[in-house]
């Protein structure tokens, strides 16, 4: 069960500051990163029953969850990175802090080996509306998979558009815009080793 991070409004967060970065609200810590990914680490080695599995890390934000994750599967595992882009974000939308996830995806990187008859693993940073799950499920589905299961670690279950859940969810969080381990904002942020809040980025 997806451990829940952040609900309780009243709950008060820790200010963090990183180097030269300006004040970020400190969500999950590397700490709680570290335990939750080795509990799903467990279950997929246990849900696998000694078979190999090909995990799909989506770049670039799920790179860093990918690398944490394969460590902790016992089984016999290899990785391929696929790639996409979200089109249609108004001009400036992102120098204003408005942000969106739009409902165009474009795939600008496939995997480099062959999935048919694998046991595929999609590794996403975050699901949030949903609609590039959406599409990369049907992408992948098309090479024929042996099985297909998809592990996220974060879920913003509120934005959701489009009705893709994951099989292993690392946490799920409230409706706000978070970065680090591995999440951007305007490709900041990735290398902070917690998962944090970043402020007046307004959803839309
Ligand atoms: P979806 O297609 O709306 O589910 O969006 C998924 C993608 O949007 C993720 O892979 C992230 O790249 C990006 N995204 C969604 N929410 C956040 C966030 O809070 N911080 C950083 N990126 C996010
Ligand atoms: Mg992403």
């Amino acid at each position: 069960m997806a451990e829940e991070i952040g609900f309780n409004a009243t709950a008060s967060r820790t200010s963090v500051r990183y180097c030269s970065v300006e004040d970020l609200q400190l969500l999950i810590s590397r700490d709680q990163i570290a335990k939750r990914t080795a509990e799903l680490g467990k279950q997929i080695t246990s849900d696998s029953k000694g078979e190999p599995v090909v995990f799909v890390g989506v770049l670039k934000g799920a790179a860093i969850f990918l690398s944490d994750l394969v460590r902790q599967v016992q089984v016999d595992a290899t990785f391929d990175f696929i790639s996409v882009t979200s089109y249609g974000i108004p001009a400036g939308a992102k120098q204003e802090k408005t942000w969106d996830s739009t409902g165009e995806v474009r795939l600008t990187k496939d995997v480099e080996q062959s999935l048919r008859g694998k046991n595929v693993i999609l590794v996403e940073d975050i699901l949030d509306t949903g609609l590039t799950l959406a599409f990369l499920k049907r992408l992948l589905l098309g090479h024929q998979p042996r099985s297909f299961r998809v592990a996220v670690l974060l879920d913003k279950p509120a934005r959701r558009k489009l009705a893709v859940e994951a099989d292993y969810v690392g946490f799920k969080i409230p409706d706000e815009f978070v970065v680090g381990y591995g999440l951007d904002y305007a490709e900041r942020y990735r290398n902070l080793p917690d998962i944090c809040t970043l402020a007046n980025v307004s959803l839309s």
